[in-house]
Order: structure tokens, then sequence, then C-alpha cells
């Protein structure tokens, strides 16, 4: 099947991913882990809410923690160019009937809460109170030392209606899988900023959220991060690597948090941002996709992810049997 010709000049212009808000059921146990092991800076917390940021980044929170009984995901976040992006943002999904409104959220300027056609519920907003840089303030570096973040990866039942959506508001495709059965896409990693992907979206029941990732300088931050784990009682909280991805050539590591939520620590990917970059397709059965040196992902990475708050999934619109790991 054809992938989407991108959309060079968008109905508004998103500069990037910016933040998630997840909900977890133990907000002490929570913390423990974002910000004492993975290494995110608490930039504000109340009794029910912590907010973090990662060591290059400006704005006040890149994940927001919110106790809750159910640990789902709340919102993703994405920053726009201006003001009028809003608006014109506002504009299209009115245009499409899609549901949005304004929404209050602490730190943020004007918000257009949306939800995606999948089910996913997104968020727009320009404005963000600024903090002052802490990039070279090293005595705060720790766990794995996460710089920004980086990308959502997300389960859609309907992966070429996602990629369509996503390819309509400007997300261009870097790579792509197909099945060979039946030529369907299977999965396809688009971006805003210029990197691999702002966003992948993969064939499985959803919607769901499979990860949420955050870069680091080098591969060394993901050993560290092992050793660290390994050591204080997160052995098992490590589910897929490390190693070197054959989409987007990272090098990565799969982590769960207290609650289940999948992160992944990743570095080197490549630069995309020429407006005629040429996407790369892989085979899904080709497991060298998943992992260059071969390895492939265990079941649970194919399998689990996080639900939306107030949000029911559907199996996904086809079959399909991508190699996993016995
Ligand atoms: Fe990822």
């Amino acid at each position: 099947m054809a992938i989407p010709a991108p959309v060079l000049h968008p109905p508004f212009h998103i500069v990037r991913l910016n933040h998630i808000a997840l909900m977890v059921t133990d907000l002490a146990a929570a913390r423990a882990f974002w910000a004492d092991t993975l290494g995110l800076q608490v930039t504000h917390e109340t009794v029910d809410r912590i907010y973090l940021r990662a060591m290059e980044e400006r704005g006040h929170h890149c994940v927001i923690l919110e106790r809750s009984n159910q640990p789902v995901a709340r919102v993703l976040g994405f920053k726009v160019y201006s003001e009028e992006d809003l608006d014109k943002a506002k504009n299209f999904f009115d245009a499409r009937g899609l549901s949005n409104r304004w929404v209050e959220e602490p730190f943020q300027g004007r918000t257009l809460r949306v939800v995606d056609p999948l089910g996913v519920p997104l968020e727009f907003y320009f404005a963000m109170d600024r903090l002052p840089a802490i990039h070279q303030k090293y005595g705060l570096y720790r766990g794995g030392k996460p710089l920004r973040i980086d990308h959502f990866n997300c389960f859609s039942p309907d992966a070429q209606a996602s990629v369509d959506f996503y390819n309509a508001i400007g997300f261009r495709i870097t790579e792509y899988t197909e099945s060979e059965d039946n030529g369907q896409l299977w999965a396809a990693w688009m971006h805003r900023r210029g990197g691999v992907h702002d966003v992948a979206l993969t064939h499985g029941s959803g919607p769901r959220l499979h990860h949420v990732a955050f870069w680091v300088a080098n591969p060394l931050n993901v050993i560290d991060l092992l050793d660290l784990m390994a050591t204080t009682g997160y052995v098992s909280n490590s589910e897929r690597g490390p190693g070197r991805h054959g989409i987007s050539n990272a090098f990565f590591l799969y982590v769960r948090d207290p609650d289940g939520h999948r992160i992944e620590i990743y570095c080197s990917d490549y630069l995309t941002i020429d407006p005629d970059h040429e996407p790369l397709k892989w085979n899904l059965r080709d497991p060298q996709r998943q992992t260059l040196w071969g390895a492939p992902a265990p079941r649970s990475w194919f399998e689990e992810g996080t639900l939306y708050a107030n949000t029911p999934i559907r199996p996904p619109n086809y079959q399909a049997s991508p190699i996993i790991a016995a």
C-alpha cells in the first residue's frame, strides 16, 4: 500500500512533541522511579501531581504524573509555532468534525484538547512557563541523565487511518513497515522536528500508548541506568535491550515504571529534516527491523500497553504476525 505524500505546508504548524500526562497508582513510587532513577528533574509537585522536565528542556514540564486508581495515559502534548497556529488548529479540527475544546492546564497558556480519529487524547499549546537552563548544572544529573523527551509510540487498531491523520497535520514519514502477507501498513515513524520521529503509529489493539521515549547523550547512559536499576530493586523493570534498532538506527532500552508504563531510553538516530527525505521501507518478517543485531522483541513488547483514560480499545483491523521471541 502506498504511503501518503508528505504535507509540506500543513494547516497549522506543530514544532514537536512536548509532554505526556500519565496516571499512577502510587505517586511516591512513581517519583522514586521517574526522578531518582531515570533522572528527570522535578519542577513542581502537589499531593496529587508531579511535574518533571529533562536536562535540556526550558519548558516547565515534559511529564506530568498524577495520582489515580487507574494507571492510564491522560493526554499527549504538542507545541505549535504560535498562538495563531492554535486558532488554525481549531479551525482544522472543527472542519474535520473532530471533538475539540479549550482547556486550562497549569503552567501552559491556551491549550486546545483534541481527540484524534482513533480516540487518542491530544493537546496543542504554544506558551508554557519557561525555566532557567540546567543543562550545564552537572551536579543535578542523575540516573540515565535524560536530555529531552524524544517520541511517543502508539498502538493503533487502524495504522493506515492514524498515519493518514498525522500526515494531514504535517508529520512526515521517515520509516515504515508493511506486512508482506497483505501489503498493509503495519507501522510508521513520523516527525515534525527533524529526527526519525515525534510519533510512531504501530498496528495493534488500541488506541493505547506503547511507550514514551527520552533522549540520552550516548549508549553509556543506558548502561549506567541498567547498572543502577539492577542494584536498586528495579531489575525486573527492564523489559527489552539494550540494543540497536534497525528502524531508526537508534540505541535503545525499554523499561517499565512501577505501574507498567513503558519508557524507552534512546539515542543516536539521524537527521531527516529535508523536505524530500525519502522514507525507508521494512518488511514485517525482517527481525532486524526490531533489533539490528537480530534478537526479536519479547511477546510483552507486542501485546502490552497503556490505556487512555475513558477510551475503549478495539482489535486491529487485520491479523499479521511479527517475529516474536518465545
Ligand atoms: Fe521508540
